[in-house]
């Protein structure tokens, strides 16, 4: 059940087309909050944004890798002249679960489960 307690709050997220970040954004915003989120893969990206409108919460995103501190800067920017302002970073971009399924992967030949 949702509190709305980050309703009027504006979420920054990175690695948001998988795993716990894709998670977290999820949380926020069926908590209210407008989530921004980036990564550099643009179809899990958009799955997650679509995600969230489809549950009937706000967002909103684009590619930005972590490791470029210019696609960083752009896209704090672009969150903030989109919701205008910023209230929670959650920068959980790394090498996780998925990464490490897809090498397993390709090692056995096998497919794996999708992430969430
Ligand atoms: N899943 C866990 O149980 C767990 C536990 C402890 C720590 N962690 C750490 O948390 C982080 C996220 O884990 P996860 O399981 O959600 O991983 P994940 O692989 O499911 O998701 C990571 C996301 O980060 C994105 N990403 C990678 N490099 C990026 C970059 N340079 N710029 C922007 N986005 C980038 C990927 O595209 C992916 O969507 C990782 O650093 C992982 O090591 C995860």
């Amino acid at each position: 059940m949702s509190t709305g307690r980050f309703t009027d709050r504006v979420l920054f997220i990175t690695g948001a087309g998988s795993g716990l970040a894709r998670a977290t954004a999820k949380l926020f915003a069926a908590e209210g909050a407008k989530v921004f989120a980036v990564d550099v893969n643009p179809d899990g990206l958009a799955e997650t944004i679509l995600a969230i409108r489809l549950a009937g919460g706000t967002a909103e995103g684009g590619r930005c890798d972590v490791a470029d501190t210019a696609s960083v800067r752009d896209a704090v920017e672009r969150a903030a002249s989109v919701f205008g302002g910023l209230h929670v970073l959650v920068n959980a971009a790394g090498v996780g679960r998925s990464a490490a399924s897809r090498r397993s992967t390709r090692r056995s030949g096998r497919a794996s489960s999708p992430s969430t």
